[in-house]
């Protein structure tokens, strides 16, 4: 927990209020920029909430993250447009530049996490990646390496 007095501000903020928790793990985690364990059971003990609702909430919704993230963030868009004009190459082109294991999505130097998504809404594009808010389209394999040497 890098950021304890904003985590308080926050929790002085929403605590004593009810439906609390969502909006107030979202603040925190655009904090400190996911949920550690520490984190919640911080947030358990200062609001009076049970670590075990905490954590249900943080895993059921999709929005919350539970592990740190990379500096860039790289989207990979698996929408059908980019699915049929090569969306799985392009992901294993990222994940080999990378050299990130299948199970393994941040790298180890925490410069980039690569994260599959939903269509980005510029399908002419496709196979479109997004590089922190900047699109790329048309991709190849070829093209990822001059994209990723840009964000190194
Ligand atoms: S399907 Fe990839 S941008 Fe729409």
């Amino acid at each position: 927990m890098n950021n304890k007095a904003e985590i308080d501000n926050a929790i002085n903020k929403f605590v004593g209020k009810k439906g609390i928790l969502i909006p107030l793990l979202q603040t925190i985690q655009n904090i400190e920029s996911y949920l550690s364990l520490e984190v919640m059971r911080y947030v358990a003990e200062k609001t009076g909430t049970k670590l075990a609702h905490i954590y249900g909430v943080a895993t059921f919704y999709t929005m919350f993250r539970l592990k740190p993230q990379g500096k860039h963030i790289i989207r990979v868009c698996q929408g059908t447009a980019c699915h049929v004009s090569g969306a799985k190459t392009i992901m294993s082109e990222i994940m080999d530049q990378l050299k990130l294991s299948a199970d393994q999505d941040t790298t180890n130097d925490g410069l980039f996490t690569v994260m599959p998504v939903a269509c980005l809404g510029c399908c002419s594009l496709a196979p479109v990646i997004m590089v922190d808010d900047q699109t790329h389209g048309k991709l190849t394999p070829d093209s990822i390496k001059n994209i990723l040497k840009k964000y190194k």
